[in-house]
């Protein structure tokens, strides 16, 4: 007997259904028939059932805080950076707790298990860092949380860097960041991402940096990770998060970093609503699209993985925790559109960003692994990047944590109501 069996599962990368049976959290039995009872039951009718989504970047500290204390008029990088700072000397421990919370019941609500937070690390009493320890523990029946230590106002260019890095390493830490652009010089910039590989090399951490988020195309500190990534052999555990001033190199240095990065085993995080909104605002026009070169990167064997970045804050109003939205507008901006390409887009919100997250076992729908993973009310890959559909049921080691009811629209007419069905069969799965 059973605890929970999936009927009917149309499991990511196979053309045919399964039944999934689940014994003491994990996959006990994959196969095309369950005949034993279990427990409960749930049938996928054919649906689509993949990992969980893993969101590898977001900034859980400044959730919810759009509009405190003023809006981001102008929308560039820098305005939030202060609208960030002005608002971060009222923030209690307290408030952003409570903020992050409600974001990461979102992103369980959207189907998202893992998630990498950046955590400003430059306030003296760091209690951005100490709230989300404790938020750390507070949901881990829900989400399996890293935390990057993250020196928003730059290591060097505020008071204190090196120190306040040292002690969130103390605190208990999972990765270490930086913000080499933002610093005064490019010496400096140089220095914030050597002293984040120096540091996790000490302490077996990893390594995740705001590289080059900005439409400079000087800017070039991602050449300096890939150094410092074979230099400290951390191929698999280091990641350049945004890199978009990568968007307007010119295509002979482009071509030379892609060989580069290969070799370095080093991950590129891409995050569309951000990068969308926030980059090539002094452009005028014609105006470039500030993104990351995903295609390229990809073709060269570079992992690249999607983050949802902000939810509602300085940088970016809008957001619900969605990766699939994300992936969504990735699609759009970084021209993904031919139908090979869905499949893409869905490694980057899963399997992709295991990779970028080291998460090296567990992962995945195979016989023995924890029974985690989630039934979308879509057919296929690409359905669930047109539709944007409710994840009907996220399981998460053998337990159901959340669960949505399918859309349903009518309309009305003279002649009666009708029941819409945005799917047109046989066309778009
Ligand atoms: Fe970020």
């Amino acid at each position: 007997m059973f605890d929970l069996i999936v009927r009917n599962a149309k499991i990511r990368g196979s053309q045919t259904t399964a039944d999934i049976c689940i014994s003491g959290g994990c996959i006990a039995e994959l196969t095309e028939h369950a005949s034993s009872p279990a427990a409960e039951e749930i049938d996928a009718d054919g649906k689509l059932v993949c990992p969980p989504f893993i969101d590898p970047h977001l900034h859980l500290d400044a959730v919810m805080s759009v509009g405190k204390p003023r809006y981001n008029e102008s929308g560039s990088h820098l305005e939030g950076i202060t609208v960030w700072d002005e608002y971060k000397k009222t923030l209690t421990e307290e408030e952003i707790r409570s903020n992050a919370l409600r974001a990461v019941l979102w992103e369980a609500a959207n189907g998202v298990q893992w998630i990498r937070t950046h955590v400003d690390v430059t306030d003296p009493d760091l209690k951005t860092l100490k709230a989300l320890l404790r938020v750390r523990e507070e949901v881990e029946d829900l989400v399996d949380i890293q935390i990057v230590a993250f020196p928003q106002d730059g290591v060097y260019t505020s008071p204190h860097g090196e120190d306040l890095m040292r002690e969130s390493v103390r605190l208990g830490i999972d990765a270490l960041g930086g913000i080499p652009h933002c610093e005064y010089t490019r010496e400096d910039g140089i220095r914030d991402v050597e002293f984040a590989f120096m540091l996790a090399d000490k302490y077996d951490l990893l390594v995740d940096i705001h590289c080059d988020e900005t439409g400079d195309d000087q800017s070039r500190f991602i050449e300096t990770m890939a150094g410092c990534t074979i230099r400290y052999a951390m191929e698999g555990r280091a990641a350049a998060s945004h890199a978009t001033a990568m968007h307007n190199y010119n295509n002979d240095y482009a071509a030379k970093l892609m060989g580069v990065l290969k070799k370095a085993g080093l991950a590129v995080i891409t995050n569309p609503f951000d990068n969308s909104v926030l980059q090539n605002r002094f452009d005028g026009y014609p105006r470039r699209r500030g993104h990351t070169r995903v295609d390229e990167l990809t073709e060269a064997g570079v992992t690249v993985a999607i983050g949802h970045d902000s939810i509602m804050d300085p940088w970016y109003p809008l957001g619900k925790g969605s990766m699939l939205m994300a992936a969504n507008l990735l699609l759009h901006t970084a021209h993904l559109s031919g139908k090979s390409q869905a499949p893409l887009l869905f490694d980057m919100i899963t399997v992709n960003s295991a990779k970028v997250m080291n998460i090296t076992e567990g992962y995945g729908i195979e016989k023995g692994n924890p029974a985690s993973f989630l039934i979308l009310d879509a057919k296929s890959e690409l359905q669930a990047l047109r539709l944007l559909p409710e994840v009907l049921y996220s399981i998460r080691r053998g337990r159901i944590i959340s669960r949505a009811e399918p859309a349903e629209h009518r309309i009305s007419r003279e002649v009666g109501e009708l029941e819409i069905d945005f799917t047109v069969p046989g066309r778009d799965v």
